[in-house]
């Protein structure tokens, strides 16, 4: 346990693993055999009990829990995911960057199968051994193709031990190569010839893959494959309380990292979240007409702003975070690849933030440091 404080990420089977121990002793509720907690459970760890305590035993001592709402969103968009990977077919999360969709599926897999790392990123390179299984070449030349020397692809694991696999990114993945699963996800095995054997996928075997819509779309993806797939597109956050939630509970698990406990201004965060809002949607919350950013303002940038952020007024301004912390991450978080993005921020503080500022003290703050915008 002591080796799993320095972990940068935990995996969220360990992050929850209370949680998740809680859950299962307090589920008395319909469950696949495949399924380590019931579909209501897994839906009440993606969703929070509500403030509810929850009694559960660790070690003949009583304890209790607050599930805590993880993800904040379309709740009945959860249920049906639950619900897919119940029956036989995968489980296609879709949407812009940012919108919780790795997450999801980790929280998923964790809830599940007991076990979110057993995932394939999809790139362009990925080829079909990636997808199947490949060889340990120092083995096979001296002995030949015997299992030992199998090198079993997260998918094979999957099928092996009858766990989700996740597969990242699938859309950047060639539509040949992605073809290799059709097989799998229908037949639900894989020939392997050189050792004339078969392996059968054990059940709970499935794939959560994720996708964004800003890449390589999902349109590239054969017809045959996108049959064995439930598709859920996953939205932005549209609701300004909650992403101001969002951005200061993510942030503060993020600084707990670099072992920082810093007091969090409601309203600071809450001005961050408006200009992602207002940037993001092109209006402004009195129905201004603004532009629009071109690249994608997710609120995992809001967070990541906000982090660094801290991060700043904490190493070089005694942990006061204020607009000047914000304006001087904001522009390495937002402007990527498309430097009209730079006008577009521009625009935005010379007609929006400087408005706001001859009545908002904290606006007018934000804007006098425009020159660490741009
Ligand atoms: N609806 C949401 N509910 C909770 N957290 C969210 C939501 N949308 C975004 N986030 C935050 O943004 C982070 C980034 O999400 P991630 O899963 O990496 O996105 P994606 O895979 O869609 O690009 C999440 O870990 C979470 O902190
Ligand atoms: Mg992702």
């Amino acid at each position: 346990m002591e080796k799993d404080l320095h972990i940068i990420k935990p995996p969220m089977e360990l992050i929850y693993k209370d949680e998740l121990e809680a859950l299962a002793q307090n589920d008395n509720y319909p469950k696949p055999s495949f399924f380590k907690l019931s579909p209501k459970m897994v839906r009440t760890f993606i969703l929070g009990s509500n403030g509810k305590k929850l009694k559960y035993k660790v070690d003949k001592k009583e304890k209790e829990i607050i599930i805590e709402q993880k993800y904040f969103g379309n709740d009945s968009l959860i249920e049906r995911a639950i619900i897919t990977l119940t029956g036989n077919r995968g489980l296609m999360l879709i949407g812009e960057p940012g919108t919780a969709k790795t997450m999801l599926s980790e929280l998923l897999t964790a809830a599940i199968s007991g076990n979110s790392k057993n995932t394939i990123q999809g790139t362009a390179g990925i080829t079909e051994n990636s997808i199947k299984y490949s060889w340990n070449y120092s083995l096979l030349l001296s002995k030949g193709p015997i299992p030992e020397a199998l090198i079993p692809s997260p998918i094979y694991v999957g099928m092996e031990k009858g766990v989700i696999t996740r597969f990242e990114e699938i859309t950047r993945v060639p539509s040949e190569i992605q073809d290799t699963l059709i097989s799998i996800m229908s037949d639900k095995v894989l020939n392997i010839p050189e050792t004339d054997s078969t392996l059968f996928a054990q059940k709970g075997f499935n794939i959560i893959a994720t996708a964004n819509s800003r890449d390589r779309g999902v349109n590239e993806m054969s017809s045959a494959l996108k049959r064995r797939f439930n598709f859920e597109t996953v939205k932005p956050i549209d609701n300004l309380k909650l992403e101001t939630e969002i951005i200061k509970k993510e942030s503060k698990k993020l600084l707990s990292y670099n072992d920082i406990n810093i007091e969090i201004n409601n309203n600071l965060v809450e001005m961050l979240a408006i200009t992602f809002s207002e940037l993001r949607n092109g209006v402004g919350k009195n129905g201004e007409k603004l532009e629009k950013m071109n690249s994608t303002i997710s609120t995992a940038e809001a967070v990541s702003v906000f982090y660094l952020a801290a991060l700043d007024a904490h190493y070089y301004d005694k942990g006061n975070i204020s607009p000047l912390h914000i304006a001087r991450n904001i522009s390495g978080s937002l402007i990527k690849d498309n430097y009209d993005d730079i006008s577009v921020l521009k625009n935005y503080f010379n007609a929006i933030v400087k408005k706001r500022g001859k009545k908002e003290k904290l606006w007018q703050d934000f804007y006098d440091s425009k020159k660490f915008v741009f």
